[in-house]
């Protein structure tokens, strides 16, 4: 199987935390002799190419993170430019998001049910797996801890030609938190979360307090 992957960010590969989960997913995609090849929506130089990977190939994967609950503005400009195949191409989407429960990214599924019918194209499934705002700040083994459950889901992919199974339904994880772990997550978050976030803010070069608000 030959697959056509397309990165649905805005943000330019080296600062896409999908870029990073992608590079995990295609060490097990491409195991067992499966290839592939990728773009970049936040690289409009590459559309023309895209546009031509995407009337030639009949396994598309297209990787975006979830911006507002839904798909990105930038990918929404590219996809208006297609026309429908109705050849029987099959579109799978890995959609990931930062905040880390399912139902956050249940919305933006949906929509891209639709958007493959609207392509003229088969419903390949859509892994939906949050809690990735973190891959951005960490490196190394830390970075890997987040990114690298992908692998085992890059050879279900594999596998099954989608993402219509059991394991890939399971790895969205909880859809909504308990009460016990929303309260320690919040406890969590106004505590050692905001020395953290602070700690980043100021090795990024921000010189103002991270809840300091100049419209209030
Ligand atoms: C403008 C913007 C809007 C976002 N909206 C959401 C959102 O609605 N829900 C969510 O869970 N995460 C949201 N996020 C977080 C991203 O989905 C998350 O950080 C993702 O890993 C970014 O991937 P990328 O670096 O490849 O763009 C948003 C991020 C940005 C920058």
């Amino acid at each position: 199987m030959h697959v056509l992957i397309i990165n649905g960010s805005p943000r330019v590969k080296q600062y896409s935390n999908t870029d990073k989960i992608l590079e995990k997913f295609t060490e097990g995609l491409t195991e067992n002799g499966t290839t592939y090849e990728q773009y970049e929506i936040s690289d409009k130089k590459q559309w023309d190419d895209i546009r031509n990977a995407y009337y030639a190939n009949s396994n598309i994967l297209i990787a975006l993170p979830l911006y507002v609950e839904c798909i990105p503005g930038l990918l929404m400009e590219f996809l208006e430019t297609l026309t429908p195949k109705n050849d029987g191409t099959k579109i799978s989407y890995l959609l990931q998001s930062g905040f880390a429960e399912g139902v956050q990214l249940r919305c933006g599924e949906e929509y891209l049910k639709k958007l493959t019918a609207y392509l003229g194209c088969e419903y390949g499934g859509t892994l939906v797996k949050g809690d990735n705002f973190s891959i951005r700040f960490f490196e190394g083994d830390m970075r890997d801890r987040v990114t690298g459950q992908y692998t085992e889901m890059g050879r279900e992919y594999a596998l099954n030609g989608g993402f219509d199974t059991d394991k890939c339904k399971a790895f969205t994880g909880y859809e909504v938190f308990p009460l016990h772990m929303r309260i320690m997550l919040g406890t969590i978050f106004a505590t050692l979360g905001r020395k953290m976030f602070t700690k980043i803010a100021r090795n990024w070069g921000c010189t103002k307090p991270i809840g300091y608000r100049p419209y209030k």
